[in-house]
């Protein structure tokens, strides 16, 4: 006899016999009648056991627990009272031979406890947190939009094609995990950090659309949307605009996002890197609330105010948001904000209230009635709303503003979260100046093009340039990035050069794609999103861990499999490694 789904048992089923097999999600005894909910993949279904009628079914199944595996054939039948709250509710199926297939320990937690339990003691025994519908909803979803991802880029003529996972290291600004080779002692495989390179050269080689659900692996600082091994759609074109790329991906995203009812409207809203800065202090503004960054140097410099005065004079600026139904904040409240001003290099805040029409500022007598009634209509500053102010160098006080405006849309619950807001935040800069290290970095990565009316400006004003680069976003979040890259060498070794690259490392690092690019590159560019993000916000879920079967912690740890772990030392002997023993933490001097 077949097996029945569980959960597909409807009242057509009615009469027939079925054998089912799956966990005992609960039991119940009423004297001489059992009920156990059984459930599998597919759902939920009730099972009665009758001592009357099927002594023998009833027998086998008298130690039965919750989640025991068992496996049951009987009758269905109409159920005296249905369960509306069940898919399964009108039937129950009258147990007539039962089996035990296997039993179990103590559990750890059930599916109901499981949220009680540490998040600790979940991740060791994740196959058991998996058994929760939740995690099961998050994870079938992902196979759904794996699946029709994968149709999409077929259809649209894309070919699946994999990279090497031992490779040498792509620069995407995160350090490496790597593997030593042992035929080859003393040298190392890196990891990819993503396909880059490789996509590149396949366009050289002629392949035109590529595609890969690839597996990258990056080392940095870990949090709710940053694994150490995370999945990218990774997507490469020849000869395209960077309207083909966003076509394609707002063609991608019309196709996937109803599979939980959200109709992305195309095409997408589009920002360049320079206005999202400005009017958001961030490269990916939330746009599901306002609260937007106001400008207030022009009217506040040369005000009484020293510390104003002394900003506007050093080039800063003096800049602010204001929030509805605010005034009233405690000074508890304007504390947390203070820390977070610091947190991005900022002195601090200043606040600036509307109290029914009547404005002040925090710090009395400083400014003049006049000023006073500039900043509060320009920041459109409402009777009952506060006015935040940062002043600062620019940099910062956009930083500081636009995690603040975050916080306080969080914390006065100004964010609707039924609304989806898509964007593509274009022109990014080609490369931002690191001042610890006195050099240049990209953006990006190095091989993306410039912009071509910037291209007088790469050797006079660097820092100006912007990139044929582009991130798509929805509410806030990173979804993606990518650009058009470079497809002559000449270019692509004066971008090294000026990044500081020489031409004998860059020859070293990069020969491969030099000498591709070389052989008769076309224009080419892609894009890549970051899958598990993508399934995150689609199935609603806070963080990345609840969209990955088997993820890690934030010390990138995986807690059920133990890695990473130490290895024996002829294992190391074998790659010509030798551990170096961590200087004890308590002597820092390291002469203990
Ligand atoms: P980028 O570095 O922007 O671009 O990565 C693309 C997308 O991958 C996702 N992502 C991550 N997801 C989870 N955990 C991580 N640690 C993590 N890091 C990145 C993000 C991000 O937008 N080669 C380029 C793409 C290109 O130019 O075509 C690249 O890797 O959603």
């Amino acid at each position: 006899m077949k097996r029945t789904p569980a959960g597909d048992l409807r009242s057509d089923h009615v009469g027939t016999r079925v054998l089912l097999k799956g966990w005992v999600d609960s039991r119940r005894d009423h004297g001489g009648v059992t009920f156990l909910d059984l459930r599998d993949r597919s759902g939920r279904a009730q099972v009665v056991l009758r001592e009357d009628e099927h002594p023998g079914a009833v027998e086998a199944l008298t130690a039965v627990r919750n989640e025991w595996v068992i496996e049951i054939e009987g009758e269905v039948l109409t159920r005296a009272t249905a369960n509306p709250e069940l898919a399964t509710g009108e039937v129950e199926v009258l147990a007539d031979r039962a089996e035990v297939l296997s039993s179990t320990r103590g559990l750890p937690f059930s599916s109901e406890t499981a949220l009680d339990a540490t998040e600790e003691t979940r991740l060791k025994y994740r196959y058991l947190d998996l058994r929760r519908p939740e995690l099961q909803r998050n994870l079938l979803l992902r196979d759904q939009i794996d699946l029709e991802i994968r149709r999409y880029f077929h259809e649209q003529d894309f070919v699946h094609i994999e990279t090497p996972i031992l490779t040498r290291s792509t620069p995407e600004g995160a350090r490496d995990y790597l593997v030593p080779s042992r035929v080859q002692r003393g040298a190392f495989y890196a990891l990819p950090q993503s396909p880059q390179i490789f996509k590149q050269i396949l366009m050289v080689s002629g392949f035109e659309r590529y595609v890969q659900i690839a597996r990258c692996f990056r080392d940095e600082d870990l949090r709710a949307d940053r694994q150490p091994e995370f999945t990218q759609v990774d997507v490469e074109m020849s000869f395209p605009t960077e309207e083909d790329i966003f076509e394609l991906i707002e063609g991608l995203f019309a196709r996937i996002f109803p599979l939980v009812e959200i109709e992305p409207p195309t095409p997408f809203r589009r920002m360049t890197y320079a206005e999202a800065e400005r009017r958001f202090g961030t490269d990916r503004p939330d746009l599901r609330f306002g609260l937007e960054i106001v400008d207030l140097t022009e009217g506040l410099a040369e005000s009484g105010f020293r510390a104003f005065q002394a900003t506007a004079a050093a080039g800063g600026a003096i800049r602010a948001i204001s929030i509805p139904d605010a005034a009233d904040a405690t000074r508890k409240q304007v504390d947390s904000w203070v820390r977070i001003a610091r947190q991005h290099g900022a002195a601090g805040v200043l606040t600036l209230r509307n109290r029914d029409g009547e404005i002040s500022f925090q710090v009395k007598d400083v400014l003049k009635p006049e000023e006073l009634a500039w900043a509060a209509d320009r920041l459109e500053l409402v009777p009952g709303s506060l006015g935040l102010i940062v002043a600062a160098e620019p940099a910062v006080a956009a930083a500081t503003l636009g995690a603040l405006r975050l916080a306080l849309a969080e914390e006065y619950d100004l964010i609707d979260k039924d609304r989806n807001e898509f964007l593509w935040i274009t022109e990014f800069p080609l490369v931002e100046w690191v001042e610890e290290d006195g050099r240049w970095y990209s953006v990006n990565h190095p091989f993306t093009a410039p912009m071509p009316e910037d291209l007088g400006a790469l050797d006079v004003d660097l820092g100006s340039v912007r990139a044929r680069a582009y991130d798509v976003i929805l509410n806030g979040v990173e979804l993606g990035g990518g650009s058009i890259r470079i497809h002559e060498p000449g270019l692509q070794e004066r971008v090294f050069e000026l990044l500081g690259i020489e031409p004998a490392e860059a020859e070293s690092r990069f020969g491969h794609l030099l000498d591709a690019l070389r052989f008769g590159a076309p224009p080419h560019g892609g894009i890549a999103l970051g899958l598990d993000r993508l399934v995150m916000l689609m199935a609603g879920a806070e963080s990345l861990r609840e969209v990955i079967a088997f993820p890690k912690t934030t010390s990138a740890s995986c807690l059920m499999s133990g890695a990473p772990a130490p290895v024996e030392a002829e294992q190391l002997a074998e790659l010509s490694i030798r551990a170096i023993e961590d200087a004890d933490a308590s002597d820092p001097a390291g002469d203990g």
